[in-house]
């Protein structure tokens, strides 16, 4: 008989740290509704609404990056086909580096040449940001000081040169839609989710960080997928949005149906419910998303709140949601900005004022759920420890340096952290229905293979009121109750008996942990 897995129980309330109500809003554009030209006293804060030329663009993300420049930077992921720079503008307190803990964000524009509303959008956002940042927006400055945001404002540049020859208003349906290969870059990218299907139908199969199948390099893969893919694969992405154009909704993986032969079929993921969520962050707070009125374009989605499952509302493969989800930790949502795919510039200015608080409440849902770091007995971090959710087929894994973030919706949650050679460890947590941080939730892994005699010398050395050695946690069910679990800390008002685990953990006392 194998030794019993020394599984760890332990209860973690998680409480919504209380956000003050302090946006304030301002002017960003500094006197943006007169269009002269203001050669030299042009108030560094001014957006021009108006479209971007691709060295338009160029110019303006660096000299934001510049003005903004302890916050700031730009780089290239890659070249497009036709050798433009694909040019991203990050945000962070510490630009060009992963902070431990510090989720990722990126938004995509763009990747449909002719959808140019996104490309905009992300134009004006990084201009927004670093105003907004420098004049003080607290909660501007609260979200890229805990938050590491990338925009990607166009992902097919050359397409948009062949929409943009043909303008606003003359651009048909498809012109400059594909890459210079005349590749559709939201079709490019590998098929994993029938590999999925696949391993879903297997017990104990994992279906997440699905490889690349070899015979997908055997195709015409475009620099602008490639570009993509390395990028997440460098930068542990939690949470992604695409910026499209022709319909107004939010749809959210799978994209590509179960049973292929269908056109359209509801096919959740097993984050159905966060990716609900998300969707929900953006097109909640749309007022066009939300309009009941006859001139809203796209209503028929109305009656679904504007957000719909991608096969549910037509299924396609080789999307680059769905990629997302499946190889990467990176939860994706497409955002269809508008019915019209190439607006006259005259329309920009209310597309940023309708999606501006959009995108800013969904960047700002990366902080939902719980975050932190799985190390070793030692403190050392263990880098692709698994995270496991009970209930939830899909498991997150931990980047280099032992961080994770996993995006959970309200609830209880029975989370595990496990890695090979190591015991499970399992940890309760409560997701309240507000919350504006994550909450952190660490595991140490205590290394698998020590004799049962070394195992119970180790228990009797922590001491009976350390959990990770408490004699009371050893083995216990696995589903506690919720309400014996509440019940269990205080009843003499002394510290909860897990309490020395956490303060031990960090000299930052958890905010976050209940206290009764
Ligand atoms: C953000 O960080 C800057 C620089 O460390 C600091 O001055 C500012 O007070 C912080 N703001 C918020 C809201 O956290
Ligand atoms: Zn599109």
């Amino acid at each position: 008989m194998p030794p019993p897995l020394p599984l760890l129980l332990l209860t973690v309330l998680v409480v919504a740290a209380a956000r003050p109500g302090c946006e304030f809003e301002r002017n960003p554009a500094g006197g943006l509704e007169a269009d002269e030209a203001l050669p030299s006293g042009l108030p560094p804060t001014f957006i021009r609404f108006s479209h971007h030329s691709y060295a338009q663009m160029v110019r303006v993300l660096r000299r934001t990056a510049s003005r903004c420049a302890h916050v700031a930077r730009t780089y290239s992921i890659g070249r497009s086909f036709d050798g433009r720079e694909l040019l991203v503008i990050e945000f962070s307190s510490r630009p060009g580096q992963h902070e431990l803990m510090e989720p990722e964000v990126k938004l995509i524009g763009n990747i449909h040449g002719n959808e140019v509303a996104g490309r905009e959008m992300l134009i004006y956002l990084a201009q927004y940001l670093c105003s907004e940042y420098l004049l003080g927006n607290p909660r501007i400055q609260r979200l890229l000081n805990t938050t590491r945001i990338h925009l990607l404002p166009s992902m097919n540049p050359d397409g948009y040169e062949v929409a943009a020859a043909e303008g606003a208003g003359y651009n048909g349906w498809t012109s400059g839609r594909q890459n210079a290969q005349n590749l559709d870059l939201n079709r490019n990218f590998p098929d994993l989710t029938s590999e999925y299907y696949r391993l879903a139908e297997t017990r104990g199969a994992r279906s997440d960080h699905i490889p690349i199948p070899q015979h997908y390099w055997w195709g015409k893969v475009a620099p602008e997928t490639k570009a993509i893919m390395k990028w997440m694969q460098t930068i542990p992405f939690v949470l992604s949005a695409s910026l499209h154009g022709g319909d107004l909704v939010v749809s959210y993986p799978f994209d590509f149906s179960k049973h292929p032969q269908e056109e359209k079929m509801f096919s959740p993921t097993p984050d159905e419910k966060m990716f609900k969520l998300l969707s929900r962050a953006y097109a909640d707070v749309h007022p066009m998303m939300m309009d009941r009125s006859e001139n809203r374009c796209g209503g028929n989605f109305l009656k679904r709140g504007s957000i719909i499952n991608g096969a549910d509302w037509y299924s396609f493969t080789g999307g680059m949601s769905d990629f997302n989800y499946l190889h990467t930790n990176c939860f994706e949502i497409t955002v269809e900005l508008g019915c019209v795919k190439f607006p006259p510039e005259e329309a920009l200015y209310i597309l940023w004022q309708h999606n501006k608080e959009s995108l800013l409440n969904f960047v700002e849902t990366v902080h939902r759920g719980i975050k932190g770091v799985v190390t070793d007995k030692f403190g050392k971090p263990v880098k692709n420890a698994r995270i496991s959710v009970k209930g939830i087929r899909h498991d997150i894994t931990t980047a280099p340096d032992g961080d994770y973030w996993r995006l959970l919706p309200p609830g209880i949650h029975i989370v595990i952290a496990q890695a090979p050679g190591y015991a499970k460890v399992i940890k309760k947590v409560i997701i309240p229905a507000r919350m504006k941080r994550a909450g952190r939730v660490d595991f140490i892994l205590q290394p698998l293979g020590m004799g049962p005699k070394n195992f119970i010398h180790g228990l009797r050395r922590t001491g009976p009121h350390d959990p990770l050695g408490g004699a009371s946690s050893l083995g216990e069910a696995t589903e506690p109750d919720p309400l014996r679990a509440r019940r269990q800390p205080s009843a003499d008002g002394s510290k909860p008996w897990w309490w020395s685990y956490f303060t031990s953990l960090s000299t930052h006392r958890p905010r976050w942990l209940l206290k009764y």
